[in-house]
């Protein structure tokens, strides 16, 4: 094995490009408790934040990727 990231396993997954949101699904799916999602346009922003509208878990991740949004605007 080349690299060997085993290590460093963790709950948490970190995103740069939400899109549509199939990251963020692909993480919950697979286990992930912690997602942050980092979106730079504000129309796939808000279609994460209704895809994941019902779902508690990712109201918390909105939360964060809209801290994030808003951090990477102000930088
Ligand atoms: C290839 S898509 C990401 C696909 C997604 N991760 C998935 O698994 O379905 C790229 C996304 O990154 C966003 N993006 C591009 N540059 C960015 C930047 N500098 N910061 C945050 N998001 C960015 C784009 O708006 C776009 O939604």
């Amino acid at each position: 094995m080349k690299h060997d990231f085993r290590p460093f396993l963790n709950p948490v997954f970190i995103e740069t490009g939400s899109y549509t949101g199939d990251g963020i699904q692909a993480a919950l799916n697979s286990g992930f408790t912690k997602v942050i999602s980092i979106e730079l346009v504000p129309h796939y922003y808000n279609l994460c934040k209704k895809r994941f509208q019902n779902n508690p878990m990712v109201n918390y991740i909105l939360e964060i990727l809209l801290k994030y949004y808003h951090i990477y605007f102000v930088k």
